[in-house]
């Protein structure tokens, strides 16, 4: 979502705050903009809707020569997405950036207003660039002024300001969204992530919830929310030495797409003792499933899928029950919740707010909470007991397509590492899934090999308004994935279902304009599964059968598509099918000509709720 960049730098900072603001396009963004100081010492902001171009285009037309700034992608909460709403927010004596929300704007815009101020947009954010002028205006320093004001907002923030007349310093300030500090040499910056620092240093130190940073050319000031000057680890971020170009691909999601064979690899290099064919979970978790009653899954979009997935399989291979939740229904429904359980969360960016929320319900609990990330700086992983992690390398495209199959690998190494520990797999069994476990990568670049096909399929498939994808077991939360791939970066109306409940509802929409994509490998529950078939052919409904050979031969079916993957044991079916499942979306949405890699109203990583 929103990205922040700021900069106390020794040279002119607007091209470095643009150049940010692109590394922050991946979160997802409608409008974006800079305030830097002019030679006065006024505030000086550009600003522009839709694209950085457009912001570029404003930077190139009068470069800002202020050597102190701010910058910020806005993903729409208050009010539409224009240039009146787009930040930095500001008044004459301070210009304001926000990412999250402030939950009592309305009560403190009101107080405001009865004192005179005028308001100019329709966001939460300007609220703090009048609370911060009333505060200076009335005599306060800049330090003071944010002092008195944090503690009066409500909700969940990470804030920078940049104040009239000081090119010596800018202030941030962390309560639920992330913040971060990076380091230079005579200069400091403020960013939302490692990301939007790296072009500049790999020396960062996140702020914990509650504080907030004065940073100037020499160094950072760090305060908790008491106002306790507090020191909090400099890291070094290996942001910077991350790739993140398309290589030779026309979107990131072409790109992450291809890279799962690799990115797979690696994750399955930290769980999988390739020598010994058993699970070695990441040297620095001693964590046992033996005596756990219960494992509590929670997670958001694809993140949650995955969790999906593994609760068949630590069900099926430890033995485990499993409850699993959306994280935000999860937060709200009051689960009762046994300190002797252990909870999980499933996150790319670790920082969805919702599964973070989950997570400190759980640990209020008194349970153990353990997750599964991407992003190893997230704060969901800094909160966990324990982390295992993905090895998946920045995902770039908003529809997360290589953090899902990455997710799935280190949840099957979970469930198996559970399934030993709990004495449901014996060696052999430990064994063979390992083995099928290795053999991962080399079917996923097989499976790449149906792109062909799938271009042509979904040529076809980019002319319809709906479409239907079905599966069962482990490939219904993949039905559920591919559903949700397909809206989002097409926006093309798709469900996915349980292939046992069709009979329940979704039958009535078959006609022969819909397309069913049917997720089918020859497993045993595979002649169920033509059963379902069978009802939507004899019905006219147009099926595209995702399956092996063994089960293109025995489906008796004439599909108007059948898509051919290598066989393979069911364990690892569902990240083999994943991937014509998102050359499927993929492809249709290049057809549809849509911006696959940001999407229309989506952002990359929720920090509201
Ligand atoms: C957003 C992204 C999805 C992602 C979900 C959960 O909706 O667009 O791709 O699956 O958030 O994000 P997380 O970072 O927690 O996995």
């Amino acid at each position: 979502m929103c990205g922040i960049i700021g900069i106390v730098g020794c040279s002119p900072v607007a091209d470095r705050l643009a150049d940010s603001l692109k590394r922050l396009e991946y979160r997802g963004y409608d409008s974006a903009g800079i305030a830097t100081l002019e030679a006065s010492g006024a505030i000086a902001r550009l600003r522009a809707e839709g694209k950085l171009v457009n912001l570029q285009a404003l930077i190139d037309k009068a470069p800002p020569l202020g050597t102190v700034g701010i910058g910020h992608t806005r993903w729409a909460t208050h009010g539409v997405p224009s240039e009146r709403n787009a930040h930095p927010h500001a008044t004459a004596q301070v210009a304001v950036v926000h990412n999250g929300i402030i939950e009592n704007f309305r009560e403190l815009r009101e107080e405001m207003e009865g004192l005179g101020r005028h308001f100019e947009s329709d966001t939460d954010t300007e609220v703090v660039a009048h609370l911060v002028s009333q505060a200076v205006e009335a005599g306060a320093s800049p330090v003071d002024a944010v002092a008195s004001v944090l503690p009066r907002l409500k909700g969940a923030f990470a804030l920078a300001l940049l104040f009239r007349g000081r090119d010596d310093i800018l202030i941030g300030a962390r309560r639920g969204s992330p913040l971060a500090i990076g380091y230079g040499k005579g200069e400091m910056f403020l960013g939302s992530d490692a990301m939007a620092l790296a072009p500049f240093t790999s020396s960062v130190a996140y702020l914990e919830d509650g504080d907030w940073v004065v940073i100037t050319h020499e160094g950072a000031t760090i305060r908790d929310e008491t106002g306790e000057v507090v020191a909090r680890a400099v890291t070094r971020s290996n942001a910077s030495a991350l790739i993140v170009d398309k290589g030779n691909h026309r979107h990131f999601m072409a790109k992450e797409i291809h890279e799962q064979p690799e990115v797979v690899g690696h994750t399955l290099a930290r769980y999988v003792d390739f020598t010994s064919g058993r699970i070695r979970l990441p040297a620095d978790s001693d964590f046992s499933f033996a005596k756990v009653r219960r494992l509590v899954i929670s997670a958001c979009g694809t993140a949650y899928y995955a969790g999906l997935t593994a609760k068949y399989w630590f069900e099926r291979y430890a033995g485990l029950p499993v409850d699993i939740d959306i994280a935000s229904e999860f937060r709200y429904r009051e689960a009762p919740l046994d300190p002797d359980d252990v909870s999980l969360f499933v996150s790319q960016s670790g920082e969805t707010a919702d599964t973070l929320a989950a997570l400190r319900y759980c640990k209020a609990a008194g349970q153990k909470v353990a997750a599964v990330v991407n992003v190893m700086e997230s704060t969901i992983a800094r909160e966990s007991d324990v982390v295992f992690p993905t090895l998946a390398g920045p995902e770039i495209g908003v529809a997360s397509t290589k953090a899902f199959t990455c997710q799935l690998t280190a949840l099957l190494c979970l469930a198996i590492a559970a399934g030993r520990q709990r004495g449901v797999l014996d060696d052999d069994g430990e064994r063979s899934l390992v083995q099928a476990l290795i053999e991962i990568p080399r079917i996923m670049a097989e499976a790449l090999k149906v792109e062909h096909q799938i271009e042509g399929l979904a040529k076809s498939l980019s002319k319809v308004r709906h479409a239907l994808y079905l599966g069962r077991g482990t490939n219904f939360p993949l039905a559920l994935e591919g559903a949700l791939k397909l809206k989002e970066i097409s926006y093309i109306h798709a469900e996915g279902y349980a292939a046992g409940e069709l009979k329940h509802g979704p039958i009535a929409l078959i006609d022969e304009t819909m397309p069913v994509i049917v997720i089918a490998p020859h497993d045993q529950i595979f002649e169920k599964t033509v059963s379902n078939m069978q009802e939507v052919a004899a019905r006219g409904g147009r099926i595209i059968l995702m399956t092996d050979t063994r089960g293109a031969g025995a489906s008796g079916l004439e599909p108007a598509e059948t898509i051919i993957l290598p066989d393979m044991p069911a364990a690892i079916a569902p990240l083999a099918y994943a991937i014509p499942v998102q050359l499927l979306a993929y492809h249709t949405a290049v057809f549809i000509g849509t911006d696959v890699d940001q999407p229309r109203n989506l952002a990359k990583s929720v920090t509201v709720e």
